[in-house]
Formats: structure tokens, C-alpha cells, sequence
């Protein structure tokens, strides 16, 4: 399957070209917190800006459920894109309609408009066709650059790249979603050996269908965060007052006693304490043993050094999800340690998902990673190997 991309787009000068990208970013006192999503479709803007084409850029922020909501607003996310972009960024506050139509009509090359926030219109999650039509009037070419949001079957990545093709429009992946596609692609199918995953987070039920692919595709699977105190206890570790959903055990130990040759890696050790909190003095204990009272809150120094020899010899990491509550000083080192780790091994190396980012971020270790993947649910799906709605519509 080949995914149609900018340079299938043809001759775009002149044209306006509707780019969906997901600008789904942290906002802090009116303000962008973190521009990683911003700064990852720049190299799309950039382009088609330099090819001769005016933009109409679209995203979705937060999840207003159908409603216009003021704290939801895109005008912070407009002020960013123009400062990196360094032109104006013209921002709409409306979707679709008479305005948005005014306006678009009339731009020209190089200029760039911001939609209002997709999701104030319950058309956006129903997949609304007319809702797509209207949006469609905006545009002579479409680029989906919003892989965050390509494992969602809503109207602005779906029913509208579907209708401008209908239409002869052109439609295409953006620089971004193609890079996305092809690292995670090349995850999927053909990593280079041995390949390491390096999976944490609260809650394994968030994660059980990738840690199910992963333990087929993987050669090591390295578990840590309170999702591997379910895995300990389902194979009947005491692990103290510890989060586990006791629910899942079945499946975990399907995944654990059905993986074949996989090595999967449990913590040794955890940092525990009697409570997530910033006051407590933490005890190392081992984490198959934590007395009652305690919970097991980050993994321990004799786990991140394992990990650590294991990540050393591996020729393709991926990471996702923290190895504690690693936003409390005391409960933060197994998570740098393995940021560390991942950072300083030479293999080709993949992070995913907003906690593991910011890891990454605050050790400063941006640069020392392959690939920041700017999708959350979309990399784990994709990895799974479910094929996504945003992708299979681009594809030939
Ligand atoms: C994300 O942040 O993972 C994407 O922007 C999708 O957001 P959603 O989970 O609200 O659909």
C-alpha cells in the first residue's frame, strides 16, 4: 500500500490546501506548554507555504464533546504557530460556516489561517458528511498531517479526505504523518535484532493489546510503572497496597505464559512509600515482596541497571509510558535512568506517548532519540498493527 504524500499532490501554487494537523497541546495560563506537536508539522507548513499555497490548518484540542468551550479555544495555539512559522496566522473563531467561507475565499499564497477547534462541532467525532462538506468548500487540496489523531474515524481525517478525492481533489500525508508511518511501519515489520520495548504507565488495560503484539514481534519486553504491579501479582508476587487491576489477570498471564521466546523483563526492585507524595521517605524493597501499607512507586536501582544491560545490547528500542510517578522527585529516577539509558544506547531509538516525552524533555535528551513520535493512542494502535482510519484513506 503506498501513502499518497505532498509530492503526489502536483502543482499547489495558487491553491488552497486544508491541513489537518493535531495541535492537541497542553495549554497553561492561556498559553502553549509544550510545542512539540507545533513544531512537528512546521516542516508540512513550510513547504507547501514555499510551493506557492495558502493554508487552511485544522485541529482538534481536548475533547469539548460537540460544544464551543472558551478554555478550548485555539487562539494560543495560533500565537505559537505564527511566532515558529514567523508569519501572521489568521485565527478564525468559528469552524465552518459563512465566516470561515468569507475568509477563505480570499486568502492568497503563503498566508495562513487557523480554524476554531474541529471538535465545537459535533459533526467533527460523528463523521458528519455534510458536516465534511462544508469544510471541504474551504479547500482545493487536502494533507493530513495529524497522526496524533489518525486512529480516530472523525469527519476532518476521514469523510473530507474522502470527498475531495471524490471530487478529483488532491489529497495527501504531510511530512510528518509520512515519517510517523514509515519509523513505526519499519517497528512493525522489519526491526533491525535485538529489539527492546520498553512499556510502563498507570494501567496495563490501556496497554494490553500492545503488550500482546509486542510480545510476538519483540526479542525483549521491559516492564515497568504500576502496570508491571499487576503483572507481579497476577503471577503471584505480594506487592503491598500497590495499584492492580485484578480484573486483567487472565489476560496478562495469557501474554506472559503465550509470548514464545520473548524475554519479558519484571522490576527487581521498587522505590514504595505510603503515598505518592513529594514528603514521604521512600524505601527500596524487592517487588515481589512489598509489605502492606506500602505501594510501589518507581522502579528500583538494581532494576534500572538490568534494564540498563539489556537496552546496551539492543539495535532497536522503543519506549513508551513512565517507570514511576517520575513528576515527584523521590519517585523519579527509574524513569531517568531508563531515559539515560536509552539516550547513551546505539541503537535506533523510539519514544511515544506524553508522560515518556516530557522525560525525555526534562533530562534535555531530545536530540539523543531517532524519533519523538507525536502520537499518544495512534502509536500504540499502530504498533499493534490495527490499520488506522486517518492512514488507510491515503493510501493507494
Ligand atoms: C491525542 O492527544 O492522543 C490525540 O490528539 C487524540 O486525542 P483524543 O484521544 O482526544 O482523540
Amino acid at each position: 500500500m503506498a501513502l499518497r504524500a505532498l509530492d503526489d499532490l502536483g502543482d499547489v501554487a495558487g491553491s488552497r490546501v486544508f491541513v489537518r494537523v493535531d495541535f492537541n497541546v497542553p495549554l497553561e495560563g492561556g498559553r502553549v506548554a509544550d510545542d512539540l506537536r507545533i513544531r512537528a508539522a512546521i516542516p508540512t507548513l513550510r513547504e507547501l507555504r514555499e510551493r506557492g499555497a495558502a493554508l487552511v490548518v485544522a485541529s482538534h484540542l481536548g475533547r469539548p464533546d460537540g460544544e464551543a468551550r472558551d478554555d478550548l479555544r485555539l487562539a494560543p495555539v495560533a500565537d505559537r504557530l505564527g511566532e515558529l512559522l514567523e508569519v501572521e496566522v489568521m485565527a478564525l473563531d468559528e469552524v465552518v460556516g459563512d465566516g470561515p467561507e468569507a475568509v477563505c475565499a480570499h486568502i492568497e499564497q503563503g498566508d495562513v489561517v487557523l480554524l476554531e477547534n474541529l471538535r465545537f462541532d459535533p459533526g467533527e467525532e460523528a463523521n458528519d458528511v455534510r458536516f465534511a462538506g462544508r469544510l471541504a468548500e474551504l479547500a482545493d487540496a487536502y494533507v493530513d498531517d495529524a497522526f496524533g489523531a489518525a486512529h480516530r474515524a472523525h469527519a476532518s481525517v476521514v469523510a473530507l479526505p474522502d470527498l475531495m478525492r471524490a471530487s478529483g481533489r488532491p489529497t495527501g500525508a504531510g511530512r510528518l504523518l509520512q515519517r510517523e508511518v514509515e519509523v513505526l511501519g519499519r517497528l512493525l515489520r522489519d526491526p533491525d535484532r535485538p529489539y527492546v520495548a520498553v512499556l510502563g504507565g498507570a494501567k496495563v488495560s490501556d496497554k494490553l493489546g500492545v503488550l500482546g503484539a509486542l510480545a510476538e514481534r519483540a526479542d525483549a519486553l521491559l516492564i515497568g510503572g504500576a502496570m508491571a504491579f499487576t503483572l507481579i501479582a497476577a503471577d503471584g508476587g505480594e506487592i503491598g497496597d500497590s495499584l492492580a487491576e485484578r480484573d486483567r489477570f487472565d489476560e496478562v498471564r495469557a501474554v506472559m505464559h503465550g509470548s514464545g521466546d520473548v524475554l519479558i523483563e519484571l522490576p527487581q526492585d521498587v522505590v514504595a512509600a505510603t503515598e505518592a507524595s513529594a514528603d514521604v521517605r521512600p524505601q527500596t524493597v524487592p517487588a515481589r515482596e512489598i509489605p502492606r501499607g506500602l505501594k510501589g512507586l518507581d522502579i528500583g536501582p538494581r532494576t534500572v541497571e538490568e534494564f540498563a544491560r539489556i537496552l546496551a545490547d539492543a539495535k532497536t528500542i522503543l519506549w513508551n509510558g513512565p517507570m514511576g510517578v517520575f513528576e515527584l522527585e523521590p519517585f523519579s529516577a527509574g524513569t531517568r535512568g531508563v531515559a539515560v539509558a536509552i539516550a547513551g544506547a546505539a541503537a535506533f531509538s523510539v519514544v511515544g506517548g506524553g508522560d515518556s516525552l516530557l522525560a525525555v524533555k526534562r533530562e534535555g535528551l531530545e536530540d539523543s532519540f531517532d524519533h519523538l513520535s507525536t502520537g499518544g493512542g495512534a502509536s500504540l494502535e499502530f504498533l499493534e498493527g490495527t490499520p488506522l482510519p486517518g492512514i488507510t484513506v491515503l493510501e493507494d
